[in-house]
């Protein structure tokens, strides 16, 4: 009873005057990161509908109807896509332009959506549909039960494997992983071949740990051919890949040995492990660098955000 007295008392209180702003403040900040997946959930919807080719495609700005009726969807489904469209131009995905001699609107590309047009040379929308898929949003729903366990992560806790043996075992979630993360390689390593030119001086050779199927590694073994490039992936993933003159696939186990080289480039690789697992990977690549006559180095990226030289 003291309790339900307390609350209405706090009602009272927090409803009115200057109070009043400030709750409705608290409820829009709540309701903000509750649908925040909405903006997620209607840019995959938006990829899967083709919406940024087609706009491409229209080359000027297209209206609402014209994109209606070049859409493959249901006649009882058009006047929805307003509101989807009308979330994408808030969250800046696409814009609204004047159409010349006309009152009408039509809808353009931004830079954001020109980077997920499918034949774009640096297309991030592999990593879209990937981080999107069932199986990779699935664990975020068990995130407070991974709390309260002792899995190594959510992903085992929603589907009681690690995601490496998820793969091993599914090939399609592989596939489509591989692609993703090639997709951001692509990205990556373009800025980083023409950006950090420096960080490949005086290298003879390079092992990508964990390089998946070796978009990094290939754009680095083109860019400089005297370096002699491996890539080091688990044995499904490298099994079916053919290498070129200076690059190479060795299928192993990055805790269990890593290749002698003078570079070892880990990209989105230590985000994946905890510290314990970090400081073995980082001791084996340090193994694969000591070498008497040279001194290695050891090049963890994480996307674009760090490009940090642990031993210069
Ligand atoms: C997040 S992906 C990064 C792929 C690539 N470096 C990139 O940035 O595009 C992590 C990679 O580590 C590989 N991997 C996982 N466990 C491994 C292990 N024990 N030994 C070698 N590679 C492993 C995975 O197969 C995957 O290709």
């Amino acid at each position: 009873m003291e309790r339900l007295n307390s609350f209405r008392h706090l009602n009272q209180n927090w409803a009115s005057g200057d109070h009043s702003k400030e709750l409705l403040h608290a409820q829009a900040h709540i309701w903000n990161h509750i649908f925040s997946f909405i903006n997620s959930m209607s840019l995959k919807s938006a990829i899967q509908l083709g919406i940024p080719d087609i706009i491409n495609k229209h080359g000027h700005p297209i209206t609402l109807s014209e994109l209606a009726s070049a859409l493959p969807i249901h006649p009882t489904k058009s006047h929805s896509l307003y509101r989807l469209m009308r979330i994408l131009v808030h969250s800046g995905f696409f814009a609204q332009k004047k159409l010349t001699g006309t009152d009408e609107e039509g809808y353009t590309l931004t830079s954001a959506s020109q980077l997920l047009l499918t034949d774009h040379p640096l297309s991030i929308t592999p990593f879209l549909t990937a981080m999107l898929n069932p199986v990779i949003t699935k664990p975020w729903h068990y995130l407070s039960t991974w709390f309260q366990n002792d899995d190594p992560t959510p992903f085992d806790t929603a589907h009681g494997m690690t995601f490496w043996d998820y793969g091993n075992q599914e090939p399609s979630l592989a596939h489509f992983f591989n692609d993703a993360m090639a997709s951001d390689a692509r990205l990556v390593t373009s800025v980083v071949i023409d950006q950090c030119k420096g960080v490949f001086e005086g290298l003879e050779s390079l092992v990508d740990v964990g390089g998946g199927t070796g978009t990094v590694a290939k754009a680095i073994a083109d860019a400089f051919p005297h370096i002699e490039c491996s890539v080091l992936d688990l044995p499904h993933v490298v099994a079916d890949l053919q290498g070129s003159t200076n690059l190479k696939y060795v299928g192993g186990d990055m805790f269990q040995a890593v290749p002698p080289a003078d570079a070892i480039l880990l990209k989105w690789i230590l985000h994946d492990w905890n510290d314990e697992e970090c400081v073995k990977i980082l001791k084996k690549s340090k193994e694969a660098i000591t070498r008497k006559d040279k001194k290695g180095k050891i090049t963890p990226i994480l996307g674009l955000r760090s490009l940090i030289e642990v031993y210069p």
